[in-house]
């Protein structure tokens, strides 16, 4: 792989597609694969808290370790590097390291639009603590490492990569075979490497039957 490549970003997003057959032999080196994960954990998540852990599978016992997993699908392993997402169920934890260094260099808005740093931790702590049958850190750990997939699927594409994305796996038998702590969820695998069979065609709806100008109408709940 050569980091230098940069394709036209709306290229990129184009031509990106989920690639299932990979090289390999393509190697794509430790710098590369923290290059790729830097750029993806550059992504936008609520309160800035980085809702994310990436597990990388580079070595071949582990994949292989990964592939019934996976439900035996083969990118897993051929690929380069096998990246799963994870999503944080207790991303509050992250608010002291995120903010302390901020507030400590007296930056204009430390308290990322807060008055104070206390009536921003207040509202952190708040958000999460919530039952355990609340939705809330489920979806904000999902909603937020998904972010943080899509970056990195596009970062590999930006990079002369190839990627495919993965829910078809076991995410409790994830956990086990990979001893998760609890406080981390599997999302989403991604594999990235080199295409050796391009991804099957697909297409998209129109966009005008994608968008709801200005809210839905009265009357049109079963649209
Ligand atoms: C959340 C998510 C889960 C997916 N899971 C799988 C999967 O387990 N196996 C697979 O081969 N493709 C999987 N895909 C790829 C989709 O099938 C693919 O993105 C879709 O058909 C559109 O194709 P394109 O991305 O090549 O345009 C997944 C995609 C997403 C976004």
């Amino acid at each position: 792989m050569s980091s230098a490549v940069q394709s036209d970003f709306l290229t990129v997003i184009r031509e990106r597609h989920a690639v299932r057959y990979f090289d390999p032999t393509h190697h794509i080196n430790e710098q590369e694969i923290m290059q790729l994960l830097e750029l993806a954990g550059s992504a936008p998540s609520s309160w800035n808290l980085q809702h994310w852990k990436f597990v990388a599978f580079t070595e071949t016992d582990a994949k292989h370790k990964l592939l019934p997993v996976a439900n035996g699908q083969r990118q897993v392993v051929d690929a380069s590097v096998t990246v799963a997402v994870l999503g944080d169920l207790e991303a509050n934890r992250n608010a002291a390291a995120v903010y302390g260094p901020v507030i400590e260099g007296g930056s204009e808005d430390a308290y990322a639009g807060y008055a104070s740093s206390r009536i921003l931790f207040d509202q952190i702590e708040k958000a999460y603590a919530v039952d355990a049958s609340s939705p809330y850190r489920r979806d904000e750990a999902i909603r937020n490492a998904s972010l943080a997939a899509m970056q990195l699927m596009l970062a590999a594409k930006a990079m002369g990569l190839d990627s495919g994305p993965m829910v078809g796996f076991d995410p409790d038998a994830f956990v086990k075979a990979f001893h998760v702590p609890p406080r981390y969820m599997p999302v989403l695998l991604v594999a990235i490497g080199k295409a050796i069979k391009p991804a099957r065609p697909t297409t998209r709806f129109p966009v005008e039957q994608t968008i709801v100008w200005n809210g839905f109408d009265p009357g049109s709940a079963n649209l």
